[in-house]
């Protein structure tokens, strides 16, 4: 995928790992609305493979492909553990979490924490090569606490690279470790895309993707004049309707337009299997309530999404009721303009 893209010049969409949020309905979403961006789950620790529920934590739905797996964990033996049994899943991407700053993490010692010991990054990326059929890549910062990004960053990445890794994502800025809690870590240090630009230019031939605070396409279109990926995090959840543009232009397809009614039927359908396979509704729906942000109706959707979808035996129909109400809102606007 990633040497693919490299040689013929093509781009890279991807909607970031985020716990909590990224979990296979999610994706399951996205894909509906982009055929192409690549969907990445959230963070599964390799110890929870070893020891916990692999079909809870690695199924997901073949409609989700391309779709990487992010990983954490810093012992090499468990990582490449991990991965024999996740191989089975048949993931696009195996992608290694060096950026995630929580303190369950860190009593963990991986995700941020481990920008402080690149060797052991090294020996877990290339670990994880001797196993796996998909790229190895990794997920960092530009640096944590004290350190000098212009040290740290190429410091990590040369011996990533060394150690096999496939591609770098960078989310351009600093985690601090101690003080700041993980949300602030995702606002308070500065955004540096700069450096990340000149990594790119020391490692032309290196997959370098960027991360932190993308809002629009636009801005991704920006960004991807200097480097070959771009990852959203945020802006693609709470406003997934943004993904609707991505195929049209960052991989060529031809401009459709969002077809809204065929998502809710696809959507419709997927919750009635996830039902009929134990699952509830509020499951998949927690996931749909930010799509129509801004649109006339997007209240009522989101009223009807985030109150019906939890009441005893709620099924598809209240998708259908939450689509009709943005439906009739945009028929109302229409008719008095
Ligand atoms: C709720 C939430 C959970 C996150 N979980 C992860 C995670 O599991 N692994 C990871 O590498 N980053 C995680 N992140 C960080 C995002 O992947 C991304 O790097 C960050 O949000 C910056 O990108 P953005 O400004 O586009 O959101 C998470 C972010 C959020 C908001």
């Amino acid at each position: 995928m990633y040497s693919d893209a490299l040689k013929n010049g093509r781009k890279i969409f991807a909607v970031a790992p985020m716990i909590d949020w990224t979990d296979r309905h999610c994706r399951y979403l996205h894909r509906q609305i982009s055929r192409h961006a690549l969907l990445y789950t959230e963070m599964v620790v390799a110890d929870a493979i070893i020891h916990g529920p692999r079909d809870r934590l690695l199924g997901h739905d073949a409609a989700e492909h391309p779709v990487a797996l992010q990983l954490g964990g810093s012992d090499p033996a468990k990582l490449a553990e991990a991965l024999r049994i996740a191989e089975a899943y048949r993931y696009d991407e195996i992608n290694l979490n060096v950026g995630c700053p929580s303190d369950r993490v860190q009593s963990g010692t991986f995700g941020a924490c481990l920008m402080l010991t690149p060797e052991t990054v090294a020996s877990c990326v290339a670990a994880m090569k001797a196993i796996s059929k998909a790229p190895v890549t990794v997920k960092c910062r530009i640096g944590v606490d004290e350190q000098e990004p212009e040290e740290a960053l190429p410091d990590l990445m040369a011996r990533v690279l060394d150690a096999g890794a496939d591609a770098i994502w960078i989310h351009a800025r600093k985690a601090w470790l101690k003080g700041l809690s993980p949300k602030e870590n995702r606002e308070i240090p500065p955004l540096d895309y700069d450096i990340v630009y000149r990594m790119k230019q020391r490692w032309p031939d290196v997959f370098i993707g960027i991360n932190g605070g993308i809002q629009t396409l636009d801005r991704a279109a920006a960004h991807l004049a200097q480097v070959d990926g771009v990852m959203l995090g945020r802006a693609a959840y709470q406003n997934a309707a943004i993904l609707a543009d991505v195929d049209h232009r960052f991989y060529g397809e031809p401009a459709v337009g969002a077809d809204w009614n065929g998502l809710r039927d696809r959507m419709m359908a997927y919750v009635e299997r996830h039902i009929g396979n134990g699952g509830r509704l509020q499951h998949v729906a927690r996931h749909m309530v930010g799509l129509f942000t801004g649109l006339p109706g997007s209240r009522r959707y989101r009223q009807i999404l985030s109150t019906d979808a939890n009441k005893p035996g709620a099924g598809p129909e209240v998708i259908a009721a939450a689509f009709a109400a943005v439906d009739s809102a945009g028929e109302r606007e229409r008719v008095s303009a």
